[in-house]
């Protein structure tokens, strides 16, 4: 298979940032997709609906400024210990399309986060209540838990006793990375529980852990979570290729300056946005599944938050194209994932 034509994909977890990037950011996602769930970590977080809002016409604005006009910006709100069951309410009004829980120090811009979810609990019930749907990022963030062990030890201590807490919850597991995780959401019970869906970036479905390490340390390839065992990447190809309607593309695309990544203490966060499906393309080629990308990329997500599929296409065929060894964004540059190696797809038009 050299081509195919798919409903055109939308990205179901992406990091924008704000202000005089915003055009740069948008349009590379704009380029092929046409939603993007928008991630709330900014400084200070998007914790309000007013926030959310204001913030969704600065996005709208830059997709105009860079010449997208039809893209659309979904938003999302950043939970705290202090989010109020009214705020929730409010959300649900204003068209907010879930609530993201950041364990307190899991990642980038996650101090604001939630530190212990009991006290999340009256705000949780009325999501439930409501239909709002829990974006996690599934880590526990103890010192004394292993880097690599921190999405599993979240399946057991917080994700289970959560969704059996709050039967009606429905839960997307972000950027999921392991076997555990691809396995709990392949297996989880939906009957008496809330459905569960899981993100899987583009880089987790490509790279193992030694790309981290390659011949030296390689800043672009470390993100949150950390890429992990060949074992695990497997399991994620084989979940993001299989019939499941659990699995959907977000590219967890988030940008830092190459001067914060090429640091003593690098930011975490892979750039993907500019060459996304293509990248997605190569890992289900890799495998022979090119034909599952439209249910992965285009369907299932839009499936899962109630709305209607794409109605245009898109046509990505087996061109290669180098990819730039940096890009501008606003006064910065950031260096994408791959700089300067060759992908064998490129998207037609
Ligand atoms: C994200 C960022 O930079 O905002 N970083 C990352 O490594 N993925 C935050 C996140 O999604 O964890
Ligand atoms: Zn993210």
């Amino acid at each position: 298979m050299n081509k195919i034509t798919i409903t055109r994909p939308d990205d179901w977890h992406l990091h924008l940032r704000d202000g005089d990037v915003l055009p740069d950011l948008v349009s590379h996602t704009a380029r092929q997709f046409t939603r993007a769930l928008v991630m709330p970590n900014l400084r200070p977080p998007v914790t309000q609906v007013a926030q959310a809002l204001s913030y969704r016409s600065r996005i709208q604005e830059a997709a105009i400024t860079a010449g997208y006009p039809d893209f659309q910006a979904l938003m999302t709100l950043y939970l705290t210990d202090m989010t109020l069951p009214s705020e929730i309410e409010k959300a649900k009004e204003a068209g907010i399309m879930g609530v993201k829980l950041y364990p307190a120090g899991a990642t980038t811009n996650s101090d604001a986060g939630v530190t212990d979810l009991n006290k999340c609990d009256s705000t949780i019930a009325k999501m439930a209540e409501l239909d709002m749907p829990l974006l996690v990022h599934g880590e526990v963030t103890h010192s004394v838990i292993d880097i690599f062990d921190r999405e599993a030890a979240f399946i057991e201590q917080v994700l289970e006793p959560l969704r059996k807490k709050h039967p009606k919850l429905r839960v997307v597991f972000e950027h999921i990375t392991t076997k555990q995780a691809a396995d709990y959401v392949s297996q989880a019970n939906t009957k008496d529980y809330g459905e569960i869906a899981a993100t899987i970036t583009a880089h987790h479905l490509l790279y193992n852990r030694n790309a981290i390490f390659m011949g030296g340390i390689r800043p672009h390839y470390y993100c949150l979570p950390v890429l992990k065992r060949e074992e695990h990447r497997q399991a994620l190809l084989a979940a993001a290729t299989s019939d499941s309607t659990r699995f959907f593309l977000g590219t967890d695309s988030a940008p830092h300056a190459q001067h914060l990544k090429e640091h003593a203490c690098g930011c975490a966060g892979c750039f993907t946005a500019a060459q996304a499906i293509e990248l997605y393309a190569q890992a289900f080629a890799s495998v022979g599944k090119l034909q599952q990308l439209e249910k992965f990329a285009s369907l299932n997500g839009p499936h899962f938050y109630g709305l209607p599929v794409n109605q245009s296409m898109i046509t990505i065929e087996k061109i290669p194209q180098k990819i730039p060894l940096s890009y501008p964004m606003g006064q910065d540059l950031i260096v994408p994932l791959n700089a300067g190696e060759s992908l064998e797809w490129s998207i037609l038009g």
